[in-house]
């Protein structure tokens, strides 16, 4: 199987010692809330006020490109350039910076440029593109923090491209760069390459989209070492799923990738290769993989432990890879370092592919089992054929896939920034129309929310309806969220946690209202259903705080806008869907995560601190917004009515909760003296007396003083959950 190059188990890296025990070492059950605490300014050296897109607006983008295309051909003696062009090797870079993205949480991508610290700097998968980036470094300190590692990995891959001859579909920047390892589950086996994320048919365990440990899609020899190209399909099918492409895509993706550039493996890895820069010695400054070999780069290299090129100019354009892989019957053959690969049959094209280095050499053409897939795979197949006979058609879908691929976890296209960012609309970016009227004033929204307010639909429905329309969002992918109403259209109106039936018939009242409004206007004013949505929870919200005595105004900004079903991808949308949102009580088996888990997950996905996550909970349940309008942790007597009374009665001695008899994952909560059943509570309500830092948190606004600091913060909490989507005005 592929090979691994230093310390192949982490067991194996030397323990710190005096390392201090921690607090989850102790008691590895408790609700970890640091996913809710990443990337603090305490990491950032440019401080909380620092506006990226500012910077990169300022940015010559056209010097920066001449810079790359020239650094391309520049060869440097520390890691000489293959073919003497840098292009493929830093395609590669791209690809491994934005492939780690999957669809199932949104998580990994090209944004933060997450390749330059561990796991990623230091998976056998990216061995060697420690490389890459150094040579990287003259551009990036040349234009500092005008353009992000993360933008700047990116367009270096589409110089490369467009250097070698190729014509991309364009590039945006606004990758902002993280100054932290972001914390995501990559897996948990604990040796490089295992694979024990899969069961039944070979389905990958989510929201995993690689297909072993260290990986980031695939193994090149075929699955876990097994040379069989169909086998191989079925893997490709997946892992390239996990990261939205369809089976075009990925025939595009891989014949396109892999018309540049070689593998590298010319000797016996074991015999040569240091450790990986995490574990490498401070003299190695960061870098890793030191290889003792021969000149240690060049003619030398050791990566991947597979050997060759595809095609006959690995540094241009050209349809040679596909040219070849269909001209070929191909046999299975060992690299030097001991990977199988193949090659044609009957040494045919023995002399076809140039040396990278030594132009007195040359070699057979070389094909993975992956690579096979493409032609063995009878879909795939049929893809491959209709791009080999359609030059144009595979350049266009490659331009379009390498797009998407790089930008797939951008979001929304107003974030797009630059002149080379394409403006044509594609459905993967969740398109919205533009604002094609003038905005409702602050007169029209009093109106609008008074006539929400006499409408008949109760309060809580109000605010679920918000909710629901705003807590898809993810903050991992910038996907989801209240803009475009698309709670009104599939997949979204038929989401259990959404209690489809209640949203239909609010949404009815709702829209009335809009378009009663909309009709009534003389001029080109107009209010969009998203709009009225979120005004209908400011307006419960608002009467909900005077009922507790304390008046306040919900900040609302209008704006939003109304999809059409024709703009809204059903399929891609159906990964957002919330198996459990403990903001709501609402948990389903179909979660992966225990309820508090899930409820923490819900609040990172909302980019919400731990006390924002607190007060909301203890904000909604006082809304009485429980998604099935049970009464669980719902702990007053006045629900609708934006009490502190969660809080205090949470933590009020009075009370004993048992563990339910009737129901499992169920609490009931008795009076202590009588025995009388006070309430009922899931595992989300309780964990906010039972967690200590959480139950400190709690404290805070079960106070006597604690009231008018919880209606404060749930207003301010609630408005942020609200506006996460709204690029168009941050
Ligand atoms: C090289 C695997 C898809 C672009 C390689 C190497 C491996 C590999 C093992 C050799 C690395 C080395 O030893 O230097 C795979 C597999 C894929 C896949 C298993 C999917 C089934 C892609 C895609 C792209 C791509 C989608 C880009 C669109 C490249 C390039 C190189 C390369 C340009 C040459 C790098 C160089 O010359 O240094 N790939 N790859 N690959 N791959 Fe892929």
């Amino acid at each position: 199987s592929m090979v691994v190059h230093s310390g192949d188990t982490m067991a194996n890296m030397p323990a710190a010692t005096n390392s201090p025990t921690t607090n989850n070492f102790w008691w590895p059950n408790q609700l970890d809330l640091s996913p809710l605490r990443q990337h603090g300014v305490e990491s950032n050296p440019m401080g909380a006020n620092f506006n990226y897109a500012e910077e990169f607006k300022k940015l010559d983008l056209n010097a920066v490109k001449a810079d790359i295309k020239t650094l391309m051909t520049s060869s440097q003696d520390w890691w000489l350039a293959d073919y003497g062009h840098y292009g493929p090797f830093f395609i590669r870079m791209a690809w491994h910076s934005a492939g780690t993205y999957r669809i199932y949480d949104g998580r990994g991508g090209a944004a933060g440029g997450q390749q330059r610290f561990e796991p990623l700097n230091s998976w056998p998968d990216n061995v060697n593109l420690d490389k890459a980036r150094r040579l990287l470094w003259p551009i990036k300190q040349k234009y500092g923090s005008k353009i992000s590692w993360a933008d700047l990995m990116v367009l270096t891959g589409n110089v490369a491209l467009e250097s070698m001859g190729f014509k991309t579909f364009g590039f945006a920047g606004g990758r902002v760069d993280d100054w932290e390892v972001e914390n995501v589950n990559w897996g948990s086996e604990k040796k490089w390459l295992a694979d024990e994320r899969h069961s039944g048919q070979r389905e990958l365990k989510k929201p995993l989209a690689a297909v072993q440990m260290g990986l980031i899609y695939v193994n090149p020899e075929g699955p876990n070492g097994v040379p069989d190209p169909l086998l191989a399909a079925k893997d490709i099918r997946q892992a390239f799923g996990g990261m939205a492409m369809n089976d075009e895509e990925t025939v595009a993706l891989i014949a396109g990738g892999h018309t540049f550039g070689k593998a590298h493996g010319a000797r016996k890895p074991e015999d040569c290769v240091g450790k990986e820069p995490a574990a490498a010695g401070l003299e190695e400054q960061g870098l890793g993989w030191t290889n003792k070999c021969g000149k240690g780069n060049a003619g030398d290299t050791i990566s991947s432990g597979l050997e060759g090129a595809w095609s006959v100019n690995p540094i241009a354009w050209t349809t040679q890879y596909l040219d070849n892989l269909f001209a070929f019957e191909w046999v299975q053959t060992k690299s030097p370092a001991g990977a199988i690969q193949w090659i044609p049959k009957d040494g045919q094209a023995a002399n076809l592919v140039p040396d990278a280095h030594d132009n007195t050499k040359r070699h057979a053409p070389i094909m993975f089992t992956t690579d096979l897939a493409l032609k063995e795979d009878p879909e795939f197949r049929k893809i491959s054929l209709r791009f080999k006979e359609n030059s144009k058609e595979f350049e266009l879908a490659f331009a379009k896939a390498w797009f998407k691929l790089t930008h797939r976890d951008m979001g929304p296209r107003v974030r797009y920034i630059g002149a080379d960012a394409p403006t044509e609309d594609l459905i993967w970016q969740d398109p919205l129309p533009a604002v094609n009227h003038d905005l409702i004033t602050a007169a029209d929204v009093a109106s609008l929310k008074s006539k929400i307010l006499a409408s008949g639909v109760k309060t809580s429905a109000l605010v679920r309806t918000a909710w629901a329309s705003a807590a898809s969002f993810r903050s991992t992918d910038l996907r989801g969220g209240a803009n475009g109403a698309r709670i009104r259209l599939a997949p979204q109106r038929d989401w259990k946690v959404n209690n489809p039936k209640e949203v239909k018939r609010v949404l009815k009242v709702l829209e009335k209202i809009q378009v009663a409004f909309n009709k009534s206007q003389a001029g080109n004013k107009k209010v969009s259903l998203a709009d009225v949505i979120v005004l209908g929870g400011v307006a419960a919200i608002e009467q909900s705080a005077k009922q507790a005595g304390h008046a306040v105004a919900v900040p609302f900004t209008p704006g939003r806008v109304d999809a059409t079903q024709a703009q809204t991808d059903a399929q891609s949308f159906a990964v957002l869907e919330p198996k459990a949102d403990g903001f709501r009580n609402y948990y389903s088996t179909a979660s992966d995560l225990s309820p508090a888990e899930a409820l923490v997950e819900r609040a990172q996905y909302l980019s919400l601190t731990v006390p924002e996550m607190t007060v909301l909970v203890g904000g909604l349940r006082a809304l009485g917004a429980n998604s099935d309008g049970s009464n669980n942790g719902i702990f007053t007597d006045r629900p609708g009515t934006l009490s502190n009374d969660f809080f205090v009665n949470l933590l009020d001695m009075s009370t004993q909760w048992k563990k339910s008899v009737k129901k499992e994952g169920l609490y009931e909560g008795l009076d202590r003296k009588t025995g009388k059943l006070k309430w009922t509570a899931t595992p989300v309500d309780l964990v906010f007396g039972s967690h200590a830092e959480l139950r400190a948190i709690a404290e805070v606004y079960a106070a006597n003083d604690g009231h008018e600091k919880f209606v404060q913060d749930f207003v301010t909490a609630w408005h942020k959950v609200m506006q996460l989507d709204r690029f168009d005005v941050k």
